[in-house]
């Protein structure tokens, strides 16, 4: 059982979106958003990271860009935590607005742009943190202005590895001008070859790779003993169901109308690796039925972020239970069996 009170949660869906984040944030570093009362059901355990978890729901990198409420959000039950996107130098990201809330559709648009403290305070703030078993990833991009991507993520991931379970390496926000290019296999190797991370490295992708983007990224991936990949981060794409008139406004999509997408993306990512990296679904999980449909598209782990913002904490209490009970009635005794088992 979750504590998190309804009242908050109902609060929170009245303010203007980015002080409704803030408020989240401030609420979880207060000890207000509540704490999974009992243990996972084992069925849920699995291993990743050179880490046992206890269930394998994660936390999407983007709420938690400071890494300022590790603990608070591990003890709502996530499984594991992805602090960031945190850049070498602070920076305010675009003007607001910058954070839309399509109810509707169940979906976000954000073009944040990389708001952050910077690596120095996110530093600070993870050896603060009393991490208590926590199951952390740094998740790190490269700044708007004056950027050298093959020095400066490699200079990030010695600087965040010794504080990290792993790293995630984010070419893929659709706000940071020119960063999407850096998904080209020659670009990604370019990366890759000045990483020497003692932790495993995971590259974040975005879902409007074509097929031959998503093969030249495997093979950078493998060439350059990358962990796995994380699929995906949020769309420019616009589906034309999409109702909220706020799709008009630019940035990327997440949530709901991300899921076939991410899914099919995940599904042919899978096939492509073969079983030699690690991947982690991400993209419009609301539901037990969703988590599992990763699971089975060749997901090792799962990553919620809009479903999260809409149900809050109380959602971990209904997908983890609903994962559970999935996994049983399809005859599954743990989660990697189920891994890549629709594939
Ligand atoms: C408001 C917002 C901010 C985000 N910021 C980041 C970020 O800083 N770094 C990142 O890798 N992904 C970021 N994401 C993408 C999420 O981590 C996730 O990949 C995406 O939203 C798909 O999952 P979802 O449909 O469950 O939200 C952000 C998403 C949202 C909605």
């Amino acid at each position: 059982m979750i504590l998190a009170p309804p009242v908050l949660m109902a609060a929170l869906r009245r303010l203007e979106p980015e002080r409704a984040h803030h408020l989240a944030l401030t609420a979880l570093r207060w000890g207000l958003a509540g704490r999974q009362a009992g243990p996972d059901d084992p069925i849920l355990a699995t291993a990743a990271f050179g880490r046992q978890l206890a269930n394998p729901i994660g936390l999407a990198a983007g709420f938690d860009k400071n890494a300022a409420a590790l603990a608070p959000l591990g003890r709502l039950g996530f499984g594991f935590v992805e602090a960031g996107t945190v850049t070498p130098r602070p920076q305010n990201g675009n003007p607001r607005p910058r954070l839309f809330r399509l109810e509707e559709d169940r979906a976000i648009i954000n073009r944040m742009g990389f708001n952050n403290q910077g690596l120095e305070v996110f530093l600070a703030n993870l050896r603060r943190a009393a991490r208590a078993g926590l199951v952390l990833g740094a998740n790190f991009g490269i700044n708007k202005e004056g950027a050298e991507p093959e020095r400066d993520y490699p200079a990030m991931a010695s600087a965040l590895a010794p504080h990290a379970d792993y790293l995630a390496i984010n070419v893929s926000s659709p706000n940071t001008p020119g960063l999407r290019d850096l998904q080209s296999g020659e670009r990604l190797a370019g990366i890759l070859r000045h990483i020497a991370s003692p932790k495993p490295v995971f590259i974040k992708i975005a879902p409007d790779l074509t097929e031959d983007g998503l093969e030249a990224v495997v093979a950078a991936a493998l060439a350059h003993d990358a962990a796995g990949l994380i699929i995906a981060n949020t769309t420019l794409a616009r589906p034309a169901t999409l109702k909220n008139p706020l799709k008009r406004e630019s940035g990327g999509l997440s949530g709901a109308p991300l899921f076939a997408p991410s899914t099919a993306m995940l599904a042919r990512a899978a096939r492509l690796a073969g079983g030699r990296l690690a991947l982690i679904g991400a993209g419009g999980v609301f539901t037990p039925e969703d988590a599992l449909a990763k699971l089975l598209a060749g997901a090792a782990l799962v990553q919620i972020y809009t479903g999260f913002v809409y149900q809050g904490p109380a959602m971990l209490a209904r997908l983890k239970p609903g994962l559970a009970r999935l996994l049983r009635e399809r005859g599954f005794s743990s989660v990697a069996e189920a891994v890549g088992a629709g594939l």
